[in-house]
């Protein structure tokens, strides 16, 4: 059971450097180099459908979300999830997810996606995404590719490299 005293916030600024020792605790020096942290570095997240868990004024956990594209289709990729390792199986990295998710679905978004277990995420609502329907900049198993669809097609819709969404003029630009 989450303890009382965690409170879950919208993330702001202030909780920046907090966040990022919690992933470099979580994901080392490595997470530099995983496929969704080179997305991620196409632009900013989006810190409206991000959140913290709070307790006793310190960040213990956080979810980020970023807007992504991929040919005509558009998504938030969820991801960095976190949680300070005292506070693991206490239900707030699920808690985290489904705030991420509900805020997704309230801005309209169509789908919520990310690398990760399956087995973790896919009670949260996630499914795996066809083989070969979407690509990462860096290598991933693909079994690990999931989707949680909020608008019917909008999974399906999404084809190709995944991208940030800011950079979707600019490779039209290039091109
Ligand atoms: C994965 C992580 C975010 C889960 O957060 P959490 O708050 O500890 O997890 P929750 O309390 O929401 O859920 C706990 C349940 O998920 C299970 N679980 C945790 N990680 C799992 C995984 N990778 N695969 C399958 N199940 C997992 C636990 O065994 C537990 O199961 P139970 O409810 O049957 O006992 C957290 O452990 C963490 O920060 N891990 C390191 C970073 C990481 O791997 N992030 C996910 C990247 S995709």
């Amino acid at each position: 059971m989450i303890p009382a005293d965690v409170e879950f916030l919208p993330e702001t600024p202030a909780h920046d450097t907090e966040i990022e020792h919690i992933n470099e605790g979580a994901f080392g020096p490595g997470r530099f180099a995983r496929a969704a942290y080179a997305i991620r570095e196409g632009g900013p997240h989006e810190r409206s459908m991000s959140f913290v868990a709070m307790r006793g004024g310190q960040v213990v956990a956080s979810v980020r979300m970023t807007r992504v594209a991929a040919g005509q289709g558009r998504a938030l990729l969820l991801g960095p999830l976190a949680v300070r390792p005292v506070l693991k199986n206490l239900g707030i990295g699920r808690r985290l997810v489904a705030m991420a998710v509900e805020a997704a679905a309230r801005a309209g978004a169509g789908a919520v996606i990310l690398v990760g277990d399956e087995p973790y995420y896919g009670p949260l609502g996630f499914k795996r995404i066809p083989r070969g329907q979407i690509a990462m900049p860096r290598p991933v198993d693909l079994n690990r590719l999931l989707a949680c669809e909020l608008e019917a097609g909008a999974v399906a819709s999404l084809t190709g490299e995944v991208i940030h969404e800011d950079l979707v003029g600019v490779a039209a630009a290039v091109a």
